[in-house]
């Protein structure tokens, strides 16, 4: 049925920015999305835990009965996908992984800068992209600890935030990026400071359309593509109501959106 919803969840607020572009470019599409903001980040976190937040996540959706679901979030399609296609192969899952093909195909320097979390800096996959793509250029690796953090708490342009992009940025910078992935999905909500930091020497590439280009692509091999008029948004929390979310959502989407708690037995 068409006109299901889809799901899409993150550790937290960061992909807000998937969920902008596919509600942007599926206008028609149901979408419910779900912010893990109690067990945010989860990129210092061991892949054990995150895999069942995953799981748990998912189990919640398909009580929804979405059709497919997205993983707006890098370390969780780093750590948790291959485990979540394994159980639910009722629904089709996409997941998003940091842009370096893409970098690779514009660099002209030779030297492309990828910012990430902990566990998608030190993943398998984030290798296996490298190896595929990028072994004949430099490629700088940056993991960014205390960024989602201060995403989370709204606090885009704080003296903190600052702080810690100019340490990830500037040696990267130094040695001649021209090229710069987001490899997270809550950095580009630091967009306007990652751009002064690198005064407009730097194309900076993420993951959003893309991955709403592979989930239109997938719904309509499916016919699963919604034909209604206007797609609604239903956003949970772990972490139940709140302003700081309400903020983000509004600064992305442009919407006021309710935002619910998620219920105990999932949160
Ligand atoms: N937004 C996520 C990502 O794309 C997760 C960040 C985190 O919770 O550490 O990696």
């Amino acid at each position: 049925m068409p006109n299901r919803p889809i799901g899409v969840f993150d550790s937290g607020v960061g992909g807000v920015s998937v969920l902008k572009e596919i509600h942007k470019q599926l206008p028609n599409e149901h979408l419910i999305y779900i912010a893990d903001s109690a067990h945010a980040p989860y990129g210092n976190k061991g892949a054990k835990m995150i895999r069942a937040r995953c799981r748990r996540i998912t189990q919640f959706l398909l009580q929804k009965n979405i059709k497919a679901l997205v993983i707006a979030c890098n370390t969780a399609t780093a750590v948790a996908a291959e485990s979540l296609r394994a159980e639910f192969q009722q629904i089709e899952i996409i997941g998003l992984e940091p842009a370096v093909k893409p970098a690779v195909e514009q660099t002209k320097t030779g030297v492309i800068g990828i910012l990430a979390t902990d566990q998608t800096i030190k993943s398998a996959r984030l290798a296996g992209l490298i190896h595929a793509y990028a072994m004949d250029i430099q490629v700088e690796k940056q993991a960014c600890p205390g960024l989602v953090e201060q995403v989370e708490a709204g606090l885009f342009e704080s003296k903190q935030t600052q702080k810690l992009l100019k340490r990830y940025l500037q040696p990267m910078l130094a040695k001649g990026i021209d090229t710069l992935v987001l490899g997270c999905t809550h950095y580009p909500f630091l967009l306007e400071p990652i751009s002064r930091l690198t005064q407009g020497s730097v194309t900076i590439l993420e993951t959003s359309i893309p991955v709403t280009q592979q989930l239109q692509r997938v719904l309509s091999r499916n016919t699963l593509l919604c034909q209604q008029t206007k797609g609604q948004i239903q956003f949970f929390s772990s972490q139940g109501e709140s302003k700081k979310h309400r903020e983000s959502i509004k600064l992305l989407c442009h919407q006021n959106i309710k935002v619910q708690e998620l219920p105990a037995l999932f949160s």
